[in-house]
């Protein structure tokens, strides 16, 4: 099949890359000159475990090519996935505009029969407003159909969960288009969903607020656990073991961020209050969310007194979780601004994410060197694998506090260092 990716991040990118596995051409379009540039030379514009060599490799064979000309990429391709971004607006709803204007460009361009599927999260009733403002920008009557097939890849995995997802969802209401996607995905051995377009919208939503629910769930659950000194790592193990439970998403720390999470929950909340039924659960997942950041600077405090005016703390770990380099709703800034209005001096340290000047980036040594406190922040394998003894004589005091759960405590202890995590007693 002859496929079109409109919109090359990581999700358009990973899709369009998968499709070159799967034997078809792709043709990834993005109005983004640099992008364009870079992703034509097999540069990725982000960082993604595995991905820069997968668009070599198929940059190399001719089988993913990439454009700016709109016109021509529409009118030469059959496929189209629309993977442009769904941002959220001011009021917490998704704003449709890259997909309107895509709509737009479809319907002024499209030359024959083509499938238009929405890989991007958008939300109920998107199928149809992009058959509407393609009828509406058409000059002629060519037939189309829209089809709604949400992505569930996650950031720093999005290889691997993209080739291996647990379901498709296919919401369609044409038969030619569900035979399309089925031929399309005929080499996956997952569940496949086929369903109404809103309910396929529908599902990408709830299944990212249920998975933002359980994280709100496990941290609240962790606040109380602490003050009962009992390890959240153990009950989340506990419960986990339950097959109705599953062991996944119930890791306590700093709270969900990200470029998904935090917008799709608000999204939800949207839709639901203009359907006059607010969904209270989500209220509160955000609310938990927000506040767990605060419960983790109240340790700070009463460890280190409650004026952090004098006091330097080494922040490791920027970005939203490990093998990405996005910073989005990042934990990471919403714990550095509290700790900044504290007047706390702030150094920082991530693998990835570069921040400043080129002088400014500096080694974990040069980040802990005379700090009151350590916080890590973002679970990158590098942190669990700190050479403690090293970093001891560099510290002014030792404290550690681990958003993560993921230090050795009893070790770091025995080194002498005053350690606090997320209920991990
Ligand atoms: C998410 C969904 O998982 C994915 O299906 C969807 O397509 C996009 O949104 P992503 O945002 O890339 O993916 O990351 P994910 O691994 O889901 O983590 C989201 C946030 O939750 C991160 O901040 C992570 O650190 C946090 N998290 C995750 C926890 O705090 N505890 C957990 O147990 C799991």
């Amino acid at each position: 099949m002859k496929i079109l990716i409109i919109g090359t991040g990581y999700v358009g990118t990973t899709t369009g890359l998968i499709f070159c596995e799967l034997g078809h051409k792709v043709t990834g379009l993005d109005l983004d000159e640099q992008k364009i540039q870079a992703l034509q030379t097999g540069k990725l514009h982000f960082y993604e475990p595995g991905l820069e060599a997968l668009l070599k490799k198929h940059i190399d064979s001719h089988n993913i090519t990439f454009t700016k000309d709109t016109e021509t990429a529409i009118k030469e391709n059959d496929l189209i996935f629309i993977c442009v971004g769904t941002p959220q607006g001011p009021n917490g709803s998704a704003d449709l505009i890259f997909v309107k204007n895509v709509a737009a460009s479809i319907g002024q361009n499209i030359n024959h029969y083509k499938v238009i599927v929405t890989k991007s999260t958008v939300p109920v009733g998107t199928a149809t407003l992009i058959t509407k403002v393609i009828e509406e920008n058409q000059t002629a009557p060519i037939p189309f159909d829209v089809v709604s097939n949400p992505e569930f890849l996650r950031e720093g995995s999005a290889l691997q969960d993209a080739l291996n997802p647990d379901r498709i969802v296919i919401g369609t209401t044409s038969e030619t288009a569900r035979t399309i996607m089925r031929e399309l995905y005929k080499d996956f051995d997952c569940p496949i969903v086929e369903t109404h377009p809103k309910a396929s919208e529908m599902i990408k939503y709830a299944a990212n607020s249920f998975l933002a629910l359980k994280i709100s769930y496990i941290n609240e659950l962790a606040r109380v656990c602490d003050n009962l000194a009992i390890n959240v790592k153990d009950v989340s193990n506990g419960i986990g073991l339950d097959h109705r439970i599953n062991p996944h998403f119930l890791k306590a720390g700093l709270g969900y961020g990200g470029s998904c999470f935090p917008k799709d929950v608000n999204a939800l909340i949207q839709t639901a209050k203009e359907q006059g039924n607010p969904i209270s659960i989500l209220e509160a997942v955000v609310k938990v969310n927000a506040d767990q950041p605060v419960y983790f600077i109240e340790k700070v405090k009463q460890a280190l007194g409650s004026d952090l005016k004098n006091k330097t703390i080494a922040v490791l770990g920027l970005s939203f979780k490990a093998n990405t380099d996005d910073t989005r709703e990042s934990p990471s800034f919403i714990l550095i601004n509290r700790l900044l209005e504290e007047q706390a001096t702030i150094k920082t340290h991530d693998p990835i994410v570069k921040m400043g000047a080129p002088h400014q980036f500096p080694t974990i040594e040069e980040t802990v060197a005379g700090a009151d406190a350590l916080v890590i922040c973002t679970d990158w394998d590098d942190y669990k694998q700190l050479d403690w003894e090293s970093l001891k004589p560099l510290m002014k005091q030792l404290y550690i506090f681990d958003g993560r759960n993921m230090i050795d405590k009893e070790k770091v202890e025995k080194l002498g260092f005053y350690y606090f995590g997320v209920a991990n007693h």
